[in-house]
């Protein structure tokens, strides 16, 4: 049985401060007891207060990026040995504001995207950070243009086959994916509850298909995009949603424990 899991991601938001009062009163709003998994992903530079608050708790935390190799000349970056070295238990890897948040049919080819990763880089994080132990969390989505085109599944089983090229089943087991139509992030919009839950059932399908039924039944598969605590009930009791992946609304302690109540 699949345990439920809902992590927040904070997106570029939070300073040391206001991260450690956001902990502190999920802490307190949070029932310990609760059979949701829960995880935060802060930016790197409050993942150690972040660490620090939770060390006692039954949350976990980690990161929203990391880049593949284990060291050297590559400013800016971090790699998955550094996650491991800061505790963190997961990693989200091919957010589409990493692949490209505004999807390739919407915007003129200058602004395509903010950080260009690619179904190719993709997997090469989930192999660093497999390497590592740390569970990625694989975003998947379709953008309007795509949705629109009829080509959401197409899409979807492209962008899992690239990023699990050369994973074998028993090391993805226990890995989750999100299903984050990129139409639905930070825009307000939700997918439809039975929608988002058919396209979860497709994924589910699909890594059947790459790796086998014993591991694509282990993968919590969860709904992202606006989020919220009055539509989480009813998006996480939908049979292939096994949770979710929370931006605006995990900024609020109130409105995140609300989505962890509805889970
Ligand atoms: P949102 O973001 O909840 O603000 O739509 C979700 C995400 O980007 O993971």
């Amino acid at each position: 049985m699949r345990k439920k899991l809902v992590v927040g991601n904070w997106k570029m938001n939070m300073t040391r401060s206001q991260a450690t009062a956001a902990i502190e009163s999920l802490l307190l709003l949070i029932d310990p007891n609760t059979d949701v998994e829960v995880a935060i992903c802060p930016t790197y530079l409050t993942l150690e207060t972040v660490a620090h608050l939770l060390r006692r708790s039954h949350f976990h935390y980690g990161a929203q990026n990391v880049f593949w190799m284990p060291g050297g000349a590559f400013t800016g970056n971090v790699s998955a040995s550094m996650l491991a070295d800061a505790g963190c238990t997961f990693c989200i890897v091919g957010h589409s504001e990493t692949r490209g948040r505004f999807g390739k049919l919407e915007v003129p080819e200058s602004t395509l995207s903010y950080f260009s990763e690619t179904n190719e880089t993709v997997n090469l994080k989930l192999k660093a950070l497999l390497y590592q132990s740390i569970h990625p969390i694989l975003c998947v989505g379709e953008t309007l243009a795509e949705r629109e085109a009829e080509t959401t599944d197409a899409v979807i089983y492209e962008q899992l086959k690239g990023a699990l090229d050369g994973i074998e089943g028993v090391e993805f087991y226990n890995g989750v994916v999100a299903y984050e139509p990129v139409w639905a992030i930070g825009t307000g919009k939700t997918c439809d509850s039975a929608e988002a839950s058919r396209v979860c059932g497709f994924i589910r399908r699909a890594l059947t298909e790459i790796f086998d039924a014993d591991a694509a039944d282990s993968v919590r598969i969860l709904y992202g995009g606006s989020v919220k605590g009055s539509n989480a009930a009813d998006l996480f009791s939908q049979p292939d949603i096994d949770g979710g992946l929370v931006g605006g609304a995990s900024l609020d302690a109130d409105e995140f424990s609300r989505v962890v109540r509805g889970a």
